[in-house]
């Protein structure tokens, strides 16, 4: 048992802008520090670090505490072996307390995991470096396909033997039970009988971000057909293989400082470019990526450069996983390898520098890279170019900022030769089906029309205030033309859009002065009984409001019949879809303001003084829910 004067001194030393700031980028934000959750995948900042207090707290995910809790949250660890990480970190010295038998028995089980899998490492490390078997086949492969010693040893290369129970008779010489052995992926055991699960392979351990070895991928060296070339542990309690990159724990200060990761496809391709001179590079071990990992590569860095091998039907294949990185709000580049090559290969072939220089020149975005791809293959067929557009298009849909939308659109549009009207209408489209699918995700508000935001009036991101009045001008722009629509519904009888609307808006202010007095009349006018649309305020408002109205009135939508003469893809009007465009804008316009408060009291927050903190840390986490609730009703809006 750890002495509780170890756990005091832990607690007084570690700091908690330091011990989160391993993990996290941290900005300073007056007295206290900000950053991206590292537990979702949020696209703004809701997680904070209060050094006076000692604190984290992560509005996006809940979780909050001092430097013990983060390191548990982080890392997955059990309470005892935060601490000891801290200990480390701190280079204090862990004083044991005499334990019971009972304490010993109850010995975290987690613990006894990583100690077995510490020591069937280095027992495949023994092997490979000090005995015949090991020399002679595995370390001599390594060398052959060029691995240094030192990568040998950085990355605890081994080698098992071709017996059935070298480790098992290993393990249970040093005490170690069956049991365990078995929960850690070690051994198999069938009715009663038990032998390792790696023989006659070469020996990669797969690390967590400590550090810690948490399980094997282990190489065959002969050419037999009936066996995979790689046999990896199975799932354990340490060991989730979605959840963890090969290569992580060497890789992640380097993605910190170069701000970009390499993504590849193996083992060998980590080792090789790390012996390049590469760091900053993990491997998804042959899966498509999972929504764990990409958040793994958020704690680090926004920037992805994908390393395709070189053959095409791969790259086709692998393609499709693409759009989730898009999704999970990271910027995506890639680069193809020629054919036949993959980053192991050509990185010894080029050598360091002509391999770097490779990297750098042939990165391109990888929506520029998509469509470059598949315009080749789609060249000469109308059928094909068509289908290709519309995936194209979906990705470009998947990213969340606005205007990088817009720009993506732009330049695809010019690459495919397409009018950029044509790829909006496909993508307005794809966002508003989107947003009917039920039980989807939550994707942040989607403007249906693009946001005009200038790059100047941006504040992280998005100026609020500017959306705000966006979603006025939207709402208005309903109103307007289809004042005197009846909606249809579901749950409720028919009813005025008018009246619909009014109790929707109730209490919203408008912020925009026009707009507001186009309201004002609407309720004005349903006051006396009168229902109006956009042709009343053109015989009757202000010189104004029938500049404005007739802008509105001017059908935005035109671009979609464009695309249904062209294509014969049929593109739901407006008006067809009101109930769901009356409620989603008013939704998005509410969703923004409560933004706009949170942005506010951020602000606050910023300058408070520590008595203050609470208070503001209260009020922030109650509006952040209610956005939350929003966004999630904002992703699930069903046609009514
Ligand atoms: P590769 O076949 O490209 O392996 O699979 P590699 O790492 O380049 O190995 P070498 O260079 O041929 O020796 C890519 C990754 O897919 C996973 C492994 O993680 C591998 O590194 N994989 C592949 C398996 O898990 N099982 C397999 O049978 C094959
Ligand atoms: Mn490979």
């Amino acid at each position: 048992m750890i002495s509780p004067v170890t756990i005091e001194e832990v607690k007084n030393k570690a700091d908690i802008v330091e011990v989160v700031g391993d993990f996290v980028t941290l900005k300073r934000s007056g007295s206290s520090y900000k950053a991206l959750s590292p537990f979702t995948n949020e696209k703004t900042p809701s997680f904070y670090v209060v050094p006076s207090k000692g604190i984290f707290k992560d509005f996006s995910s809940g979780k909050g505490g001092d430097a013990i809790t983060f390191i548990r949250e982080i890392d997955g660890l059990s309470y005892i072996e935060a601490i000891k990480f801290l200990a480390q970190k701190y280079g204090i010295e862990i004083i044991e307390e005499e334990q019971s038998d009972e304490a010993i028995e109850a010995q975290n089980k987690r613990e006894s995991l990583f100690i077995v899998l510490g020591f069937a490492r280095d027992f495949f490390v023994d092997t490979l470096w000090n005995h015949e078997e090991g020399k002679s086949i595995g370390l001599s492969y390594f060398k052959e396909r060029g691995f240094t010693e030192d990568s040998i040893k950085d990355f605890e290369l081994g080698y098992s033997m071709e017996a059935w129970d070298g480790l098992l008779k290993a393990a249970e010489q040093k005490g170690y039970s069956k049991e365990l052995l078995e929960e850690a992926g070690l051994i198999i055991s069938k009715e009663d009988k038990s032998y390792d699960r790696f023989r006659n392979r070469v020996i990669f351990p797969i690390h967590n971000l400590t550090g810690k070895v948490i399980a094997f991928g282990a190489r065959i060296l002969t050419k037999e057909k009936k066996q995979p070339k790689y046999l990896n542990s199975p799932e354990t309690e340490l060991y989730n293989k979605s959840k963890i990159l090969y290569g992580i724990f060497f890789a992640k200060k380097e993605i910190r400082k170069k701000d970009n990761c390499f993504l590849v496809e193996g083992y060998t391709d980590v080792i090789s470019m790390h012996q390049t001179g590469i760091h900053n590079v993990v491997s998804s071990s042959g899966t498509a990526l999972t929504e764990d990992q990409i958040k793994l590569i958020r704690r680090y860095t926004e920037n992805v450069t994908i390393i395709f091998d070189g053959d095409q039907a791969g790259i086709k294949a692998s393609i499709r996983g693409i759009d989730m990185l898009l999704a999970g709000g990271l910027n995506v580049k890639a680069v193809a390898l020629p054919d036949g090559e993959d980053p192991d290969s050509y990185a010894r072939q080029l050598g360091t520098s002509a391999f770097t220089h490779f990297i750098e020149e042939e990165s391109q975005d990888i929506i520029q890279f998509k469509t470059r791809l598949f315009m080749e293959e789609a060249q000469g067929d109308p059928v094909k170019k068509a289908a290709m557009i519309k995936d194209i298009v979906v990705s470009i849909t998947k990213i969340d900022d606005p205007v990088k939308r817009t720009v993506y659109i732009k330049e695809c549009s010019y690459l495919m030769g397409i009018d950029e009207a044509v790829l909006v209408a496909e993508q307005n489209k794809i966002l508003l089906s989107e947003r009917k699918k039920p039980g989807q995700e939550t994707r942040p508000f989607e403007p249906l029309v693009d946001m005009p935001l200038e790059e100047d009036d941006k504040l992280e991101g998005i100026d609020i205030l500017k959306v705000i009045e966006f979603q006025e001008k939207e709402s208005i722009r309903v109103l307007v033309n289809y004042g005197k629509n009846t909606i249809k519904g579901q749950e409720v009888e028919d009813e005025s859009l008018i009246k619909y609307f009014l109790a929707e808006v109730e209490e919203i202010k408008f912020t925009n002065p026009i707009y507001y007095e186009i309201l004002e009349i609407f309720k004005e006018r349903l006051k006396a009984g009168e229902i109006i649309d956009g042709d009343y305020l053109l015989q009757h408002g202000s010189e104004q409001i029938k500049k404005t109205v007739v802008e509105f009135m001017t059908n935005k939508y035109e671009l979609s019949e464009n695309w249904e003469k062209k294509y014969k893809i049929h593109i739901p009007k407006e008006n067809e879809i009101l109930r769901d465009v009356t409620y989603t804008n008013i939704l998005r316009l509410k969703f923004r303001i409560i933004q706009h408060l949170i942005h506010e009291e951020s602000q606050k927050l910023k300058e408070a003084s520590d008595s203050d903190l609470d208070h503001y840390l209260d009020e922030i986490s109650e509006l952040k829910k209610i956005e939350m609730d929003i966004a999630k009703i904002l992703g699930n809006v069903t046609a009514r």
